[in-house]
């Protein structure tokens, strides 16, 4: 009894306690979208995965939209994804790792919410993703030393995307989830300050 009260006063105290969405960025394996699923559950807000909508809306899998019409195409669905995703509110977006890539999109993000980067080793992102087959930025090219130049020559547009950075190397999803609110509360409260006359 003790227990299910804890547990639905602290679902009461999460629920509502972002008033913006959160959008999750990062290198691909990042953990962005287990993230998101384990912060839904915790904030009780709504969550879109960006990839997941672009695959139903065009019928086909990220790897076919690359192989039949290019990159550019799958960025323009991805800002036009993300222009329509400024409706929304308190919703948690997992964002495709390449989402920086256009600098607009960035500014499409911060419209109506806050930008959360996830951060782990080369090491770490090649083990969580060397058995996918749905990564075309990465076919042929499955390896630590591709993976780690990549990530350094997107590191200033993630960098600068962020409100929040968070390493995940060595946590687990609830410790990583624990500090992204922590640290959000902790920039709602310092913005609240610096509005305070
Ligand atoms: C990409 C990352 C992928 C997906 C597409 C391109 C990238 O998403 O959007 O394959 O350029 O980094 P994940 O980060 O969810 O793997």
């Amino acid at each position: 009894m003790n227990q299910y009260i804890m547990k639905n006063s602290r679902r009461i105290q999460a629920k509502g306690l972002f008033d913006y969405n959160i959008f999750l960025i990062g290198f691909m394996g990042t953990g962005k979208s287990t993230i998101a699923s384990e912060l839904q559950a915790k904030l009780e807000m709504d969550r879109i995965e960006m990839d997941e909508l672009i695959v139903q809306k065009q019928g086909m899998s990220i790897s076919e939209i690359f192989d039949e019409y290019g990159e550019v195409y799958f960025r323009n669905l991805e800002s036009n994804t993300l222009i329509e995703l400024q409706k929304r509110k308190q919703t948690i977006v997992s964002c495709g790792g390449g989402v920086v890539m256009r600098e607009d999109n960035s500014e499409h993000m911060k419209k109506n919410g806050r930008v959360v980067l996830l951060t782990a080793k080369p090491e770490t992102i090649y083990e969580r993703v060397k058995n996918s087959d749905e990564r075309p930025i990465l076919n042929n090219h499955m390896n630590v030393a591709y993976i780690s130049s990549l990530m350094e020559k997107r590191r200033e547009r993630y960098e600068a995307a962020a409100d929040v950075t968070v390493i995940t190397d060595g946590k687990n999803a609830a410790q990583i989830c624990e500090e992204i609110i922590s640290r959000l509360i902790a920039l709602d409260n310092q913005q609240t300050r610096a509005n305070q006359p």
